[in-house]
């Protein structure tokens, strides 16, 4: 059970260690500075309808309220400790998981421990504009439940810094708070961690795209043979399903509104009837889609191989792999640009490409929103079909970094590219269109003109429930 007593939520016993509580107690108001700086804009005197969770099991975990956001209760919640939990894969495959960090795996383990923490303010700090030009209240309370979890999302990872990694660790905690994103001098780790996002599109796309990346990574480090790690991104994956649906169905709301205005107005240009074209929105995966690819870092990677190896970080759902979990006498298979100019498969031995795996996986759960999104569309009889580009197109990291790929995947020259990328991806006019859009509607249940009602409430609430108290 999570004890609400304290000053810092949790259900990890602090009370029982005072050096660590007070570490925390500690590093707390300077979070609380942070989320008054850097975190939304305005609304932190209103009450917005909020998730706070309340236990860690399977049922029954969240508790939703009324809450001023600077009172939410931040904590540090770890899913329950499985008894004689084993190491899944790699080289210690069947010993026993560890509870405390082993010396020679320290460095690494604070470094991923540290890159997925910086993710989590990473993706507040650009949202903090939205809040002004909110569709409906609705979508304003999915904005700032997903602001605050990824605020406790941080927490989860600094307690982790805290408690098992002594003074760099305290270091590090604090260095989440001075990196921010797109700060020319200190920026966040992650490339797509620093991009604006300026509008509603971008926020429902960053929600689709970037956190299901953050969904995949956690899921990769919910196999670590660190039980601390292991069991606090089992209980963020929890959380991180909302964030990803008011993505998914943020989406879907803008394709059925479109629909219905094309429709209306008999065209497929419904920018000047206050909508957004679906070519538009087709641009918007495309950005979102390569950018958040690259946070899998290299397809081939000697650091993914080695984590592996050690038991560190595996793939998602690794005991669903039809393998032996050790992967030192299995190939696979991925895509490079071979010397011909064409795209061809290179076979490595499958530790070289671990991240592969996991970005493949990702990419086939990005697919099932694409076609949902396909389905609205079918059924408002739209003959257009959204599609997932190429893993080579736009990409930043990875095989296809030096090369220039169009969505279709097809390997094109320089002038080719440049010649093209325009129609691949949003213009500076087509975002400033959607930028116009931007009009707050905050009349209880009513939306914005270019997004479709959601089909239901949140928390079996109606739609025109007061989410936020103006
Ligand atoms: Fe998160
Ligand atoms: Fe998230």
């Amino acid at each position: 059970m999570i004890d609400y007593s304290e000053r810092i939520p949790n259900n990890v016993g602090l009370a029982d260690d005072r050096r660590l509580q007070r570490a925390l107690e500690n590093w707390q108001p300077r979070f609380q500075d942070w989320w008054a700086e850097m975190g939304p804009e305005g609304f932190q005197e209103q009450d917005v309808y909020l998730r706070t969770a309340v236990d860690v099991g399977q049922e029954g975990w969240a508790h939703f309220d009324h809450v001023r956001m600077p009172e939410y209760r931040w904590g540090i919640f770890l899913s329950d400790q499985q008894p004689d939990r084993r190491i899944g894969f790699g080289d210690n495959k069947g010993r026993p998981v560890w509870q405390e960090v082993p010396g020679e795996f320290r460095t690494d383990l604070r470094r991923l421990i540290v890159v997925q923490g910086d993710t989590e303010p990473a993706s507040v700090e650009p949202q903090r504009h939205l809040g002004a030009t909110a569709p409906s209240r609705y979508d304003l309370r999915n904005l700032f439940q997903v602001n605050v979890e990824e605020g406790r999302h941080l927490w989860a990872m600094v307690y982790l810094l805290h408690g098992y990694f002594g003074r760099d660790g305290r270091d590090e905690a604090d260095a989440m708070l001075e990196r921010h994103s797109g700060d020319p001098d200190e920026p966040r780790i992650l490339g797509a961690f620093n991009e604006k996002t300026p509008d509603w599109l971008s926020f429902f796309m960053f929600t689709y795209f970037t956190d299901r990346d953050g969904k995949y990574q956690l899921g990769a480090l919910r196999e670590s043979a660190f039980d601390p790690l292991s069991r606090t991104c089992d209980f963020m994956l929890k959380e991180e399903a909302h964030h990803m649906f008011v993505g998914a169905s943020g989406v879907g709301r803008v394709v059925q509104r479109t629909a219905e205005l094309m429709r209306e107005h008999d065209t497929d240009h419904v920018a000047p009837h206050g909508g957004v074209d679906l070519a538009t929105i087709q641009r918007y995966i495309n950005c979102h889609y390569s950018v958040s690819m690259d946070l899998f870092g290299s397809e081939r990677s000697t650091n993914a191989a080695n984590y592996y190896a050690a038991g560190l970080k595996g793939r998602f759902n690794e005991d669903q792999f039809d393998d032996d979990h050790v992967l030192t006498d299995v190939e696979a298979d991925h895509l490079v640009v071979g010397d011909t100019g064409r795209i061809t498969t290179e076979t490595l031995p499958a530790r070289a490409l671990v991240n592969h795996a996991l970005r493949r996986d990702y990419t086939e759960d990005c697919a099932k929103g694409v076609r949902r999104w396909n389905r609205t569309l079918a059924e408002a009889g739209v003959d257009v079909e959204f599609t997932l580009p190429h893993e080579g197109f736009n990409r930043a990291v990875g095989a296809f970094r030096d090369h220039h790929v169009s969505p279709d995947g097809r390997v094109l020259s320089d002038a080719e590219w440049e010649a093209s990328v325009g129609g691949w991806l949003p213009s500076d006019d087509e975002r400033a269109h959607v930028g116009s859009l931007m009009q707050p509607q905050f009349e209880p249940g009513k939306m914005a003109g270019w997004i479709a009602p959601p089909s239901r409430g949140i928390n079996t609430q109606p739609v025109d429930y007061e989410y936020v108290k103006l």
